[in-house]
């Protein structure tokens, strides 16, 4: 499943229409990636030689090319996520335009140990273009796959919303000592994107597979794997290593999400649920317990969102409240 092809090519001979779940690519940036170490300031000599970059000239039609290829393999409701900087991303963004591919999310990766510059502000993020091939009816996404609805953070707010967010604050890994790629994606923003947009034994595919990062991933979650690397050394060096990788030994790892307790989540409310709902917060508040509180606990006992009770009873509120003047906004 593994081809040391350039992608096109090797996708055109080996990948059938609408026969891949999940596609997670990090394409050559375009800005002489061969020379990354000047930028890294760092030791060269456990990186991989022989990284393939494309021209400047050339990456608007590198793009169109091998983003077509990738709509064409990826099943309906199937997934891509394009990891790209900010110097080619319009290439990227325009070739994507041009396919049947609809854009979900615009997502900021911000990572530490951007480039320093002094006279200007730090590159310090990347841009993570999530797009899905319609039609959606059978979309893969996970909502739980990190968080169950109902689970805190330290200052009250949903874990799952916060793990949600477009913008993700992911370190790099840094391997010293080891055989690496020129600018390998990090354990952690590789198993998010596998883990929403996918399931176990789907097939997860990576036109640019480098240190092999996403298809040592996806095998480690169960999932299978396939891609194309035109470096031959790297190709050579990776397909020794992806050997070793046992399919779900990076399971036993994930924490284990809780059972959503939130299970009314999204049914319609009946009358009769938001007279009792309404009666419960009345009782609860007049025993001097806060509106939070109250709505935390009816929200647990109806498995229903925060948002959704406190809405209740805050139209509730509203009704109670006497119509106000504009003078009274001043008082
Ligand atoms: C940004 S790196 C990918 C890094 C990878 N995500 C990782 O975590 O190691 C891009 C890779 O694409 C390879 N490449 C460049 N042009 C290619 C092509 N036409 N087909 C396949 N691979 C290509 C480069 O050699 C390089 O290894």
């Amino acid at each position: 499943m593994f081809y040391n092809l350039d992608c096109i090519e090797g996708a055109q001979k080996y990948l059938k229409s609408n026969s891949v779940n999940l596609i997670i690519c990090d394409p050559p940036y375009g800005i002489n990636g061969d020379k990354l170490d000047k930028h890294y300031n760092r030791d060269e000599s456990n990186v991989l030689d022989g990284y393939v970059e494309v021209s400047q000239k050339d990456y608007p039609e590198f793009s169109a090319r091998w983003i077509n290829e990738a709509a064409r393999v990826l099943r309906p409701g199937g997934s891509i996520y394009i990891v790209s900087g900010y110097s080619q991303l319009r290439h990227i963004l325009n070739a994507l335009a041009n396919t049947e591919l609809q854009e979900r999310n615009h997502i900021i990766w911000k990572y530490n140990f951007g480039v320093y510059t002094s006279k200007k502000f730090i590159s310090s993020h990347y841009h993570i273009l999530y797009y899905v091939k319609p039609p959606c009816n059978n979309l893969t996404f996970n909502t739980n796959a990190f968080f169950a609805d109902n689970e805190k953070s330290e200052n009250g707010g949903s874990m799952n919303y916060l793990d949600r967010e477009d913008v993700w604050i992911i370190n790099r890994e840094y391997k010293p000592g080891q055989i690496k790629n020129k600018n390998e994606l990090p354990k952690s923003l590789l198993t998010k994107m596998i883990l929403y947009s996918s399931n176990p034994n789907d097939m997860v595919c990576d036109f640019f597979l480098g240190s092999f990062s996403t298809a040592k991933i996806a095998i480690g979650l169960g999932r299978q794997a396939c891609g194309f690397e035109l470096n031959k050394n790297a190709f050579d060096y990776q397909i020794k290593e992806i050997e070793k990788i046992k399919s779900g030994e990076l399971l036993p790892e994930l924490r284990n999400v809780p059972e959503n307790k939130l299970f009314n989540k999204g049914k319609p409310l009946t009358q009769d649920e938001i007279k009792k709902i309404i009666t419960e917060f009345s009782q609860l508040t007049q025993k001097g317990i806060t509106k939070k509180m109250a709505c935390n606990s009816i929200s647990e006992k109806y498995g229903r969102g925060y948002w959704s009770i406190l809405n209740i009873v805050s139209s509730l509120d509203n009704l109670n409240r006497k119509p106000q003047t504009t003078s009274s906004f001043f008082d």
